[in-house]
């Protein structure tokens, strides 16, 4: 990853690390001589452009969502709806929220006083993590995990601790033995995240009940993030608050990004408990205080459409199977997702005869030997931890792309399987 910039200039000697600085370590891009590097997701994006490589690194769809939608948000510019929107959110989309959890999953949720629409999902789960965590505290999530969890725990002073996904016949299944070891008594909040990146794993219905069953112990709050409840193929996503007991001690945060497409709107919101809401909230109005008043009448539209969501589940399950395809032929070994648009590929029987020692090593010279772009699984992982060894040969592509695009990177990675003469 690229250091590009020491600052040193900012660190008095002595003075100890500042929160930047515990962000940057908890999301592993804090180096050594004090530089923050760049992402991985950025430095492989950057990568894919300047060399015109295929990017099925970093999880954005290369077709917009729908008509409808758009013209929604551009009658709402039209309409003046350009100022300020609510802290809170417009009132259609809170009550767009409602009516979708009680659609969808049985759900009672008032959209007055237990929804709050976020800056994406990113802002919901961050604010989340610094309303209720402090240093002294334990927050858990899944590792591997996606970095802002990790980042947004470093934010708030807390301390990190996971409980791994570990990947078999049936995929990535939660070690829930592992999950019981590591909370202590010190645990505060568990940072859920299913249907799951980077693993594509859909938590069952018993590894939800082994996570209630500990929050309750260590009465924990849950803040799940579920931005992909409706990119499942065939599982069942079943939110965690629908669980007894549970519903009183869980924020549940999602977005339409993944689900319509819109991944630069960043339109998101959370609902749960009116007093936990209230805790989020208070940070929230001073990180963004409010965003994206005319997107959210036109999201408020969209949520209340099921087919869309179902349209598109239908072609990434096609679209999974064509990338799965693609990377078995080139010789890596697959696990095949339940859910969301990511696939994790184990690169161990490329990686001898390419002369490569892992998946970092891999990622960086695949644009060079197939002009493709992916993300190591270590860049999901804490720096060093078993999970990260475990895991070292794998990668993570995106299959959130057209299917000419997959052909086309399916047709040049299959040249990895080709023997080398
Ligand atoms: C698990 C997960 N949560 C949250 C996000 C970000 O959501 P948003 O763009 O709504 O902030 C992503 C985006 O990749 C994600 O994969």
């Amino acid at each position: 990853m690229a250091i590009v910039d020491p600052m040193s200039s900012l660190h008095s000697p002595g003075r100890g690390r500042d929160r930047w600085q515990d962000t940057a370590s908890a999301a592993g891009l804090l180096a050594d001589d004090g530089g923050v590097a760049v992402t991985i997701f950025a430095e492989m994006s950057a990568f894919a452009a300047r060399t015109g490589a295929i990017n099925l690194g970093q999880g954005f769809p290369d077709v917009d969502g729908p008509e409808y939608v758009k013209q929604a948000a551009i009658r709402a510019i039209e309409e003046g709806r350009n100022q300020y929107a609510p802290g809170d959110g417009v009132p259609e989309l809170r009550r767009a929220v409602a009516d979708h959890q009680k659609r969808h999953y049985g759900l009672d949720v008032d959209p007055d006083t237990e929804v709050l629409v976020t800056t994406g999902a990113t802002e919901a789960l961050t604010a989340s993590v610094l309303a209720l965590t402090r240093p002294g505290d334990e927050v858990l999530t899944l590792e591997p995990f996606y970095d802002s969890h990790a980042a947004a725990i470093g934010m708030s002073g807390a301390t990190h601790v996971t409980a791994p996904l570990v990947p078999g016949p049936d995929g990535f299944r939660l070690d829930v033995a592992a999950l019981r070891a590591a909370a202590s008594p010190r645990l505060r909040m568990i940072v859920l995240n299913s249907p799951h990146n980077p693993t594509g794993a859909v938590l069952t219905r018993d590894e939800l009940a082994a996570v209630a069953a500990v929050a309750q112990e260590r009465d924990a709050i849950v803040v799940t993030d579920e931005v992909y409840e409706h990119l499942t193929f065939g599982a069942e996503h079943i939110p965690i608050a629908t669980l007894p007991g549970m519903a009183e001690r869980t924020l549940t945060v999602s977005s339409s990004g993944k689900t319509f497409s819109f991944t630069g709107w960043k339109i998101g919101w959370l609902h749960g408990p009116a007093d936990l809401v209230t805790a989020v909230r208070t940070v929230k109005q001073f990180l963004t205080y409010t965003s994206g008043a005319p997107f959210q009448p036109a999201i408020a539209q969209a949520l209340a459409d099921d087919d869309t969501p179902r349209a598109l589940a239908a072609t990434l399950t096609e679209r999974r199977d064509l990338l799965c395809a693609g990377l078995e032929a080139a010789g890596f070994t697959v696990n095949r997702p339940a859910g969301t648009y990511f696939v994790m590929a184990d690169a161990s029987n490329l990686l001898g005869r390419l002369g490569l020692r892992d998946g970092v090593e891999l990622c960086r010279r695949l644009p060079e030997l197939a002009g493709v772009v992916a993300i190591p699984a270590a860049a999901f992982c804490r720096a060093g931890s078993p999970t990260a060894k475990a895991l070292a040969s794998h990668v993570r592509f995106t299959f959130i792309k057209r299917d000419e695009v997959l052909r086309e990177a399916a047709t040049r990675l299959a040249g990895l399987g080709v023997p080398l003469s």
